[in-house]
């Protein structure tokens, strides 16, 4: 009989680091943003390779902030994908534009070159793509970065689960104007909540900076260290409050340090997966177009396909009775029931997303996952659909 009694769908893991870095941050009598946030600010970039990284206190904060940057306005066409999180849609509607959710591609559940074409030639006056690196493969960004520039139409990247992915060896991050990072509980490196804007563009950078702290000119440690006092400060625009707190940034560099160990480790379980899982017919297993080490492996999205003998929900519902954690990546945008009567949307335009929908499950995926804990699941699996 196994000795395992549950496997949760994600595990967070912490180490000495986190723990050496947040007593520093305890001991300073400074919790907010300080010295710690910006070198996890510094030492993201770095990793990345970027010239600017901007913390925040979310994905989302990230991504309504690049928006604001990029100058979109109220009234503007944005294209994203429809296989995605809520947060990708309403940080547009946050400024009052408006989406226009496309469909993506069958395994991956990615925009394609191909699909942002048609996309195009069907919707004008578009102003701003949202990429989505879903799972934490990339998309095929330098294409689609051509595609927009040809048309004038902006770009932007959700990389909420792309930590760190690469495209033929080059880390997300790198190709376009704004990429936004997630470091939500379950994300491949946490803060608990927080989030991460790079970029290049000095201007970009500037301008989150002083959204990201209710456009204040001036940030919260320079207030507090410089000789002009810290009343003295000027608002230039309504901004958010959407800094990152130093006790965030203390576990976000503990967690850095491990980023490339914990990716490699999910792979390891990736390719347990796709071993083991081959050749049941009843399940489509999520296709990687690249190389395995270039992929974040945030998720290992299964669909049960026609050939299931029970539905995902029932599914979900007896692997949960046996023990397993789950999850669903996602209910597509076009399905819910605000964007579906706001836009009147309807589920023919997107025969992938939902193809997708209607079997789709996330298996259980962390770091250090041990054998026995992956042949239990897919034992559960197998059993389940035997
Ligand atoms: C694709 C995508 N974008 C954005 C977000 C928002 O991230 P956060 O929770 O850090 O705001 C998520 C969160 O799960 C996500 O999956």
């Amino acid at each position: 009989m196994s000795t395992i009694t549950k496997i949760p769908f994600s595990k967070i893991f912490i180490g000495d680091s986190e723990r050496k870095y947040l007593n520093e941050v305890l001991d300073s009598g400074w919790l907010t943003t300080a010295g710690k946030t910006l070198e996890f600010e510094k030492k993201f970039a770095d990793f990345i390779g970027a010239k600017y990284a901007c913390a925040v206190n979310s994905c989302t904060a990230a991504l309504h902030l690049g928006i604001d940057a990029l100058g979109i306005k109220a009234g503007d066409k944005v294209l994203i994908p429809s296989m995605t999180f809520a947060a990708t849609g309403e940080v547009v509607r946050y400024i009052g534009a408006e989406i226009i959710p496309i469909d993506t591609e069958y395994g991956t559940n990615l925009i394609t070159p191909e699909i942002l074409e048609k996309a195009i030639e069907k919707h004008k006056d578009i102003k701003l793509l949202i990429v989505v690196h879903y799972g934490g493969q990339a998309a095929q960004i330098k294409e689609l970065i051509e595609i927009c520039n040809r048309h004038g139409i902006k770009i932007m990247e959700d990389a909420a689960h792309a930590f760190p992915t690469r495209k033929d060896g080059q880390l997300v991050g790198t190709f376009g104007d704004i990429t936004c990072f997630s470091f939500y509980a379950n994300k491949t490196i946490t803060t608990g909540e927080g989030g991460m804007l790079v970029t290049n563009d000095e201007s970009v950078y500037k301008r989150v900076k002083t959204m990201r702290l209710h456009g204040i000119n001036r940030d919260i440690w320079d207030r507090f260290t410089s000789k002009t006092p810290s009343w003295e400060y000027d608002v230039i625009d309504a901004g958010y409050k959407y800094n990152m707190p130093d006790l965030a940034a203390a576990i976000g560099l503990g967690q850095l340090e491990k980023a490339e160990l914990f990716r490699s480790e999910r792979q390891k379980a990736v390719e347990f997966y796709y071993e083991k899982l081959k050749d049941l017919s009843m399940i489509d297993l999520p296709i990687c177009h690249g190389e395995l080490e270039d992929h974040a492996w945030h998720l290992f999205p299964i669909v049960l396909n026609q050939k299931a003998s029970i539905s995902r929900n029932e599914f979900i519902e007896k692997m949960s009775e046996q023990g397993v954690g789950t999850s669903v990546h996602y209910k597509p945008i076009h399905q819910l029931t605000y964007y579906k009567e706001r836009y009147n949307l309807i589920k023919e335009d997107y025969p992938n997303a939902e193809l997708t929908w209607s079997g789709n499950v996330s298996l259980p995926l962390y770091p250090y996952m041990t054998s026995e804990e992956l042949q239990y699941i897919v034992d559960a699996v197998k059993n389940i659909l035997a």
